[in-house]
């Protein structure tokens, strides 16, 4: 069998392809042999969008050209043949002409890190072409399948939903949407007129010879690898034959399940059979009886074709299989035989007195599996309410999809009335007892969920019997509006309001005002360039990770010989290799590279194999063989604590204030409690990846790598490869989001990666080596925020005011120490929030357990305590029958108050922020609408909260930190500017924010700067951007250097008043004056050198950042979904440097803190296995998830001395404010339990999953569920 070419088209240009490789998929094609990387790889598993791309075909029997959005990742380049795909480089460049999509995501500020930004822009492009106004419902739709874990999305809803405006606004800043006001600014999303109008004409067009010439799509193909086949028939007679001949080979349609069990599974699958155009598997036919789909109808397709069929249907050698519980028998086993296909699925119309509905809980609204699906039937005796006919058919609930067939039979004959319900859910309970276990576990939740479910169905079908019967009263009574399916959200809208600068501010003076990301046009045109997108050299190798697979074990013998004979592999590495230390040192603790004698985590690194490409690399990798000799494990606080398996030197950490014996003496209440919360990934976009280049002598290397922290990485791959600093330059451009996962993990990741990659650079291989790693290892391997335990015993007067405090608050560390110290720190002196403790003694307790090690995370341990609090705030209120907002106003913070820690408050704006957004959200008639409606409904309930945070900008305990250094040269030709500091650019428009501090010290015009990179070449021994900082650091730096710069000038400008910059810069250049300067900034000692502190103060020159939110959810009791109706939110950012990037740090960390508190929850094998390693398992929010309503407002009048032009840092202080979704969803329970009676007191664990929901709504499902009457094996540790 020869094999054929493979022919395509890439935006309008012709790909023949002689040797098409059947495991090649569309992403890996574009980025690494057409050399167009604007496609991103975010998670290779379908899950995250980052890789979307449009594919076009010409439907010959529609004579219509058909525009998809796919993700590249999963797309096989032998399924193209004949197609055209359409990149983000294709529509439109910064060099030519930008695509107004592009346009309109930079301008509306819908990029921060701008790796997702490419799949947005193909989503929405996408939808463009195929319906070029579409509404915007259609326009939320389309990004389903997107993720994007900076912004909170808004700014690129609200951006794109500009195509579907009637008469696009060319008011400008006179829209009448803005608010006449000399002060006040409202960020519009998109000014139309602004934007070259979308023209369709100008789209490339599809290429004509996939339109005339019929031979692609007709001819068998054939395409062949070293391990795998591709076959491609044209008849159903020929696919048949093949099935026969090859019977294990799978059938291929849209391989997002084959290209997930290759990948991840790691199935090697010989034979690939691609049905996709076999004409009878295209056929859709309409009988009397119903409508026969054929096998590979695409579900957008079949969607079509069902909305068609209902509007046109005025009533409602093959065999038949029948999809109930024979077809689907066991994990993997079909009624298929191995030489059959599935043809086509018949699905029957309904009948007079026959109903049929379905539904499906999730964990996230969109693009996630179904943690239980049903669907029902029932068929009624002509003219009666009498069961006649009854199906019951659930998915997930155990291996296969599965029917309730007692249940069903014993409805038949019975009268639908409401003694049903509780007949069926007693008879469910029976019918699941002979199930075995679905996957997944969380049985109780799922039980209580398919009662639910029938609960619905039943009261849905009872309306449609009163429509039906004529009944005037079709309604259900209010208090059970089951109608509805789930809960519905309208399309999502908002408000941002910040302070204008004042009309007199100078034009070219860029300070507060909201300038567009530096660079959003190069996000959304695909040219910003990220570490993997840098172009292959010559000889460059690949790297991959060889990780243990035990979570605690002695290693008795690595075996490595198998691996290193595979194809195109160069060397393996492991501690014997490392020239220098294996040791990597975190601020003072140290931790091996390389797990050398014992591994303590599953997923710990032990050697990397290094080979021509990625794929064999990775093949190598999976290929070592080790032996290992188990060791007991701990994964759990519970088990740390009874182990006491603690890190010992850091163990306790302590903050004690009062006289905490006497408090609670004085106390008139004493409550104890406890609360849990779970871990985090940080998810950022773009995954570690570092490359490694030689320079060729005195053991020079150059390394490009992601990292939040350049000079610690120099560090350790200096120390590992035994050379001098000065050797080794780091280099970062950008990153693909950071959140604290690329600060000392990174330098794990990077000394990995560059340590190998450096190894093997200088003294084995010469030659440039690059590592990057897939979405699983990186999830893995690189730990993320703590899960913790929080304890207490309080003591409260009568009124609700804290008398005492006693909490310890336990971290689970993981398997290094890493930065858990300083976290746990963080995390006792953020404890109080905003309250007011006189007598309080807090313990952090550091548990050493065999999970990977947790680290650095948006917020630094400070939303856990802060939970804890506002917990015991919650149990307070509760307990003395006060509402919680009036507890938290009684202990609030006022000016000059200390915290625990010393800290005195100084310009406190707690309270203005909270009075402001009890204004802005009409808190107290918001409270009286939802008692109205909570009294309105049983199965729905609504709740609100309301809760302020104060954040601390410093780095606590290592005083050594807070300097920043910047080096700002000017060009004399030109006079253009070249700025560099020691942040790194993370998305958090950092760069742009300097060029703004710039432009107001050397009174320049932001054109006139640029910012290339940050280097340890330029400014050496930088702080790790982190600890929202990097603003204030590097913007005083920058700002020093500056003034040094002006004040070498202003001779110059002096003696020639009237003349341009560029005179000015060429006059002192003549005069040998030098053009370049470093800038230096390091946080004062004290902010008041007069000032006498009292016993125990702290004198820093530390401030707060203050903001409040208050947000509205609604539950539905029944399944656990719930909906943020309206979240709003003022913040404290002093004056901002930008506001549009303040408000989008707001936005980013309110949707990533939801993320934490509802629906983000890792899960673990109880081997210690992360098996929430992807998106398709780890569910980020998604357009779905945000606030319904938002409304972001930066603080007036507000200023901070401390601080570069009086701003604030903001990218971690908001993001606890969105706890107020975690304790409105608590109300909101509260509400529901009291309708079965429950009052009082309740534990409400981190997340608020739909599951802990459900089961905390306590009712007559949740009973006959409960673990009590069903046991079941854990499946995961909840560590
Ligand atoms: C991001 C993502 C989200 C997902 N979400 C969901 C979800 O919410 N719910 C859900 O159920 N699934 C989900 N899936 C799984 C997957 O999409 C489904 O299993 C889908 O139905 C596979 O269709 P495909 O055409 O892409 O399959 P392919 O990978 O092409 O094939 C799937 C399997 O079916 C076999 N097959 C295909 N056609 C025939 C035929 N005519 N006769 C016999 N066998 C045939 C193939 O051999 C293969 O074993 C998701 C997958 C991804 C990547
Ligand atoms: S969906 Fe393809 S990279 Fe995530
Ligand atoms: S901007 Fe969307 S992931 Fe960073």
């Amino acid at each position: 069998m020869d094999a054929d070419e493979l022919v395509f088209f890439v935006n309008g240009k012709k790909i023949i392809e002689k040797n098409a490789d059947p495991e090649t998929t569309l992403l890996q094609y574009l980025r690494k042999i057409l050399r167009l990387p604007g496609t991103k790889l975010g998670c290779g598993e379908g899950g995250c969008g980052a890789c979307t791309v449009m594919i076009s075909k010409y439907d010959q029997e529609r004579d219509k050209i058909c525009h998809y959005a796919s993700n590249a990742c999963l797309v096989p380049i032998c399924s193209l043949h004949g197609l055209a795909v359409t990149t983000v480089e294709g529509i439109g460049s910064t060099k030519t002409r930008l695509h107004p999509v592009q346009e309109i995501i930079a301008k509306s500020h819908g990029t921060q890190c701008g790796f997702c930004t490419p799949g947005m822009v193909m989503s929405m492009y996408t939808l463009l072409r195929n319906k070029p106004k579409p509404t915007e419902e259609e326009v939320e739709n389309i990004f389903q399948g997107n993720l994007c874990r900076c912004t909170g999305y808004r700014p690129i809803l609200e951006g794109f939903k500009t195509f579907s405006k009637d008469e696009p606004c060319c008011m400008g800043s006179k829209c009448c949407k803005i608010q006449p006001s000399n002060e006040e600014h409202f960020l519009d999303a998109a000014e139309p007129c602004d934007f070259l109008p979308a023209d369709t004409t100008q789209e490339p067009i599809f290429p004509p010879e996939l339109k005339i010439s019929n031979g692609f799509g007709t001819k068998f193909l054939t395409f062949k690898s070293e391990r795998v086949t591709w076959l491609r028939p044209v008849f159903l007679k020929d696919l048949l034959k093949l099935k026969s001949k090859y019977p294990s080979a799978r059938i291929v349609i849209g391989n997002t399940a084959v290209g997930l069990d290759t990948k991840y599974r790691k199935a090697h699958v010989q034979v690939m059979i691609a049905a996709t155009h076999v004409p009878e598997l295209h056929e859709v036919a309409v009988a009397d009886t119903g409508i026969h789909i054929g096998g590979a109808v695409t579900l957008a397709r079949l969607g079509e074709i069902l909305t068609e069929t209902i509007k046109n249907t005025t009533e409602g050698g093959q065999r038949n299989a029948f999809l109930d519980n024979t077809f689907y028998t066991r994990r993997g086993n079909w009624n298929i035989k191995s030489d059959e296909i599935v043809l086509s699925v018949f699905i029957p119309f309904s009948k007079k007195n026959e109903f049929v509905f379905g539904y499906k809980k999730a964990q996230r609204r969109e693009n996630a599996t179904a943690i239980v699906n049903a669907g029902m039937r029932v068929l009624f005796e002509d003219g009666d309410n009498i069961i006649k006919e009854m199906q019951i058919a659930f998915g997930s609930m155990s291996e296969t999809s599965s029917l309730a067939i007692t249940t069903a039979r014993r409805c038949v004959g019975r009268k639908w009335e409401d003694q049903l319900t509780s007949d069926v859910v007693q008879w469910l309970a029976e019918d699941f007892h002979s199930l075995p276990e679905g996957i997944g576990g969380q049985m109780p939740y799922k039980r209580a969920l398919a009662c639910s479910f029938f609960f619905k169905f039943f009261h849905r079908v009872k309306l449609e019997l009163r429509k039906q019967s004529g009944m005037e009263d079709a309604t259900v009574p209010p208090r059970h509006t089951l109608t509805l399916p789930s809960l519905t959200r309208s399309i999502s809208r908002g408000t941002q309001v910040f302070e204008e600068v004042s009309p007199d501010q100078p034009k070219h003076d860029a300070v507060g005002r909201p300038l567009q990301h530096r660079a959003s046009l190069q996000h959304a045109t695909g040219e910003a360039q990220y570490c993997d997108d840098m172009p292959l050299i010559d000889g460059e190798l690949h790297l991959a990770l060889v990780t243990s697979t035990r979570a605690h074990a002695k290693i008795l013998s690595i075996d490595t010989r198998e691996a290193l004979a595979l194809p195109g592999v160069e060397a393996f590495f492991g501690h014997e290799d490392v020239p220098g230390s294996n040791v990597k040192r975190v601020l003072t603790v140290g931790e091996e590279i390389f797990a050398s004698k014992e591994v303590t985590c599953y997923g710990q690194v032990i050697g990397a194999m290094v080979a021509d490409t990625k794929t064999h690399a990775q093949r190598a990798a999976k290929a070592v063989k080790i032996e290992y000799e188990d060791l007991p494990t701990v994964f759990t606080i519970e088990e740390a604590i009874v182990e006491e398996s603690y890190y010992p030197h850091e163990a306790k950490a302590l903050i004690k204030s009062g006289d905490v014996e006497r408090g609670f003496e004085q106390a008139d209440h004493i409550l104890e409690g406890e609360i849990k919360g779970g871990g985090q990934e940080h998810f950022y976009l773009e995954t570690h990846v570092a490359r490694a280049v030689p320079r060729g002598e005195d053991g020079e290397i150059e390394i490009f790598c992601s990292t939040q922290s350049p000079s610690k990485s120099q560090a350790n791959v200096a120390r590992a490869l035994g050379l001098p600093m000065n050797r080794v330059c780091i280099r970062t451009k950008r990153l693909g989001g950071g959140f604290g996962g690329k600060e000392t993990r990174s330098t794990l990741c990077s000394v990995m990666s560059c340590h190998h990659v450096a190894y093997a650079v200088l003294h084995r291989l010469n030659r440039p080596v690059r590592g990057m790693l897939d979405r699983d290892e990186d999830m893995l391997i690189s730990g993320g925020r703590h899960p913790f335990l929080g304890k207490y015993k309080v003591g409260i007067d009568s009124v609700g005011r804290f008398k005492a405090l006693d909490a310890t608050v336990y971290l689970n560390a993981g398997n290094t120490s890493d930065l858990s110290p300083e976290v746990v720190s963080v995390s006792l002196y953020s404890f109080d929030n905003c309250y007011h403790i006189p007598n309080i003694v807090l313990t952090g307790v550091l548990c050493k357990t065999n999970l990977p090690s947790n680290t650095a995370f948006r917020g630094f341990g400070a939303p856990q305590s802060m939970l804890v609090m506002e917990n015991i705030i919650e149990d307070v209120a509760v307990s003395l029958n006060i509402p919680s907002h009036k507890v938290r106003e009684i202990n609030m913070y006022n000016e000059n108050d200390l915290t625990p820690k010393g800290i005195r408050l100084i310009n406190c704006a707690i309270d203005r922020c909270w009075n402001e957004v009890i204004q802005q959200s009409e808190f107290f008639q918001r409270k009286e609408d939802i008692a109205k409606f909570n009294r309105d409904n049983r199965w729905k309930k609504r709740g609100v909260s309301l809760i302020p945070t104060k954040f601390l900008i410093s780095y606590y305990n290592e005083r050594f930190l807070e300097q920043g250094a910047a080096l700002v040269h000017v060009y004399q030709e030109d006079g253009s500017v070249l700025i560099t500091h020691g942040g790194v650019e993370m998305g958090q428009g950092l760069h742009t924010k300097m060029i703004q501090v710039a432009s107001r010290a050397l009174q320049l015009p932001v054109h006139k700067f640029h910012i290339n990179e940050t280097t340890t070449s330029t400014v050496p021994n930088t702080t790790a951007t982190a600890a929202s900082t990097g603003s204030d650091l590097n913007g005083m730096a920058v700002l020093n250097a500056c003034k040094t710069l002006r004040h070498r000038l202003e001779p110059y400008i002096a003696g020639n008043p009237g003349g341009s910059w560029e005179d000015w810069v060429k006059a002192a250049y003549m005069d040998r004056i030098s053009l370049s300067a470093t800038g230096y900034y390091k946080v004062p000692d004290t902010w008041d050198d007069s000032y006498v502190p009292v016993e125990g103060e702290q004198t820093t020159q530390r401030y707060f950042t203050y903001g409040a939110a208050c947000s509205v959810v609604e539950i539905d009791c029944l399944t656990g979904d719930h909906v943020v109706l309206r979240t709003d939110i003022v913040m404290d950012v002093g004056r901002s440097l930008n506001p549009a990037i303040d408000i989008g740090q707001i936005e980013g960390a309110f949707a990533q803190g939801y993320g934490l508190f509802t629906i983000e929850q890792l899960r673990y094998s109880s081997e210690g296995r992360l098996i929430t390693n992807g998106p398709n398992t780890y569910k980020i929010p998604g357009y779905g998830n945000i606030p319904v309503e938002f409304n972001v407002s930066l603080l007036k009048g507000a200023s901070n001395p401390k601080a570069v032009y009086s701003s604030k840092g903001i990218g971690e202080p908001p993001f606890f404010l969105a706890s107020s979704v975690f304790f409105a969803i608590k109300d909101a329970i509260s509400s529901a339990r009291a309708e079965s009676g429950l009052k009082g007191r309740f534990r409400l664990d981190s997340p608020a999953t739909a599951e802990r929901i459900r089961m905390a709504c306590e009712d007559q499902f949740t009973c006959q569920c409960s673990p009590s009457t069903h046991h079941t094996r854990p499946r995961f540790i909840d560590v």
